[in-house]
């Protein structure tokens, strides 16, 4: 199983923004939601768009470009246009630094 690793500082993020981290080759996003901090990959499960520019909201990133709706905690898709999940990462704060295992 792979390992944690930091890839921002908690006062990088503010509440309901995100920042996109290149991690082993991937774009991912890194979010703060009701103050925590998650992280998905920065991909829509509808088109394959980047989510960066979505607007987050209660646990939730809104697709920019058609407006699906996914949780980040889970993945979960909501809405019509396609119901396959985003790919979430596991994450913890760790000294005020986030972690994320890719
Ligand atoms: S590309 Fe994200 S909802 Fe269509």
């Amino acid at each position: 199983m792979s390992e944690f690793v930091t890839v921002a500082s908690t006062n990088d993020i503010e509440e309901n923004k995100a920042l996109v981290k290149n991690v082993d080759g991937m774009s991912v996003l890194v979010c703060q939601t009701g103050g925590e901090f998650l992280a998905v990959e920065n991909r829509c499960s509808h088109q394959n768009k980047p989510l960066a520019e979505g607007r987050i909201r209660n646990g939730y990133i809104f697709c920019p470009v058609h407006g699906m709706r996914f949780r980040l905690s889970t993945g979960e898709a909501i809405g019509q246009l396609t119901d396959q999940p985003i790919r979430v990462f596991e994450s913890r704060v760790v000294d005020e630094q986030i972690q994320l295992r890719i």
